[in-house]
């Protein structure tokens, strides 16, 4: 039996097809926007299959994710002997499929990155950048083991494991570039939240949600951006972007979003939804962790935890009192913060009545 090339041998997999009802089941989070359905095409399968595994065959491709992609994709060497597995994504620049050329691309460069810097992540295994081999934006790369965060229950030190993670990719200071641009806010360019915000669209709490937000863009508009820190921003941090085996953090994922900023903009998004899934006491791990592994205090916390609750919609179904809890703590930090700045009056809580005197 012919070996497997060195490369790829930590690729190799157990060949575990999944049941019907399995594949029908729903991914937990729901944010494509359906433009496109089915599996990739056949040039796009070849070319992924070559990548992984030359002259092997595709013993079976798992959506992970409603119709759009990624796949699992578990290939046999010739002899049928070894099981070899990636992920395939797939993008266009022409709109015509969910995720646009762009978004692979970045997560490419990203990865790339996280490679070369020994940051926790998949490996890149295949790009076809332009779509010279597939009439895609294709990329392949390796698998993480574990289950994502959102899937697991609270758990202060893996928490805290995520912090220090995220810390490593905040040590890396690189310049901006066409693939990985400066970002301003997670989830760019694309809004995110997708799901919720389409369910809940002119709701009671939507309204309530919609004045929260103003107050918050207006004490937002009464500080300076920080400007700090700058470095390599995975961009869409959220806990269910990130793999866990036992109590560790075992690599972050999806990094589509990726960019050059504040490393603020990926805490503020991740202790949001650490806060939303475990509770305020979460995203403090969350900060705990990093700022452990960063050696230093995030000066900014409550800046990009604004930041990060006014990238949801404002109503966002059975989560909107946490997040206007974790928002509205956010807002009480950054008013006292521009007292001790600036001598004004502050307010104990954001909702209280301005008093008179
Ligand atoms: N490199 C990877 N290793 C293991 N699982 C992955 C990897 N990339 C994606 N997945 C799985 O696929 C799911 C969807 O992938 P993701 O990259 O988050 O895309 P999207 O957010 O567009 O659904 C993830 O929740 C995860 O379970
Ligand atoms: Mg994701």
């Amino acid at each position: 039996m012919r070996a497997a090339p060195p490369a790829r041998q930590f690729l190799r997999a157990t060949f575990d097809p999944l049941t019907p009802s399995e594949r029908r089941k729903k991914p937990a989070r729901a944010v494509c926007d359906h433009r496109a359905v089915g599996e990739p095409e056949r040039a796009v399968v070849d070319w992924a299959v070559r990548t992984l595994c030359p002259g092997g065959h595709l013993a079976d491709i798992r959506d992970l994710h409603e119709h759009v992609g990624p796949w699992l994709l578990l290939c046999a060497d010739p002899a049928g002997a070894e099981v070899f597995s990636g992920i395939l994504r797939v993008g266009s620049d022409d709109g015509s499929s969910a995720k646009v050329g762009e978004y692979v691309r970045t997560e490419a460069a990203a990865l790339r990155i996280a490679e070369s810097s020994g940051i926790k992540a998949p490996r890149l295994l295949g790009l076809d950048a332009n779509g010279a081999e597939t009439g895609r934006v294709a990329s392949l790369q390796t698998v993480l083991d574990g289950e994502t965060l959102a899937q697991k229950t609270y758990s202060r030190s893996r928490l805290r494991s995520l912090g220090a993670q995220l810390a490593t990719v905040h040590q890396i200071n690189i310049k901006p570039s066409t693939h990985l641009p400066v970002r301003q806010r997670s989830l760019e360019p694309g809004e995110g939240w997708l799901a919720e915000r389409h369910l809940y669209a002119g709701s009671p709490r939507w309204a309530a949600g919609e004045r929260l937000f103003g107050e918050a863009e207006a004490e937002l508009a009464r500080h300076p951006r920080p400007a700090d820190r700058v470095s390599l921003v995975h961009g869409d941090a959220w806990i269910g972007n990130v793999m866990a085996v036992d109590d560790r953090c075992a690599g972050l994922f999806d990094w589509g979003c990726a960019g050059v900023g504040h490393p603020g903009i990926d805490l503020g998004h991740t202790r949001l939804t650490a806060a939303l899934s475990f509770g305020m006491k979460a995203g403090d791990d969350v900060l705990a962790g990093w700022e452990a592994e960063a050696g230093e205090p995030l000066f900014s916390t409550a800046y990009w935890d604004v930041i990060g609750a006014l990238l949801t919609p404002p109503d966002i179904g059975e989560k909107t009192d946490a997040r206007d809890e974790f928002l509205i703590r956010a807002l009480d930090d950054l008013r006292n913060r521009r007292r001790d700045l600036y001598g004004e009056p502050s307010r104990t809580h954001w909702n209280e009545p301005k008093s008179s005197s």
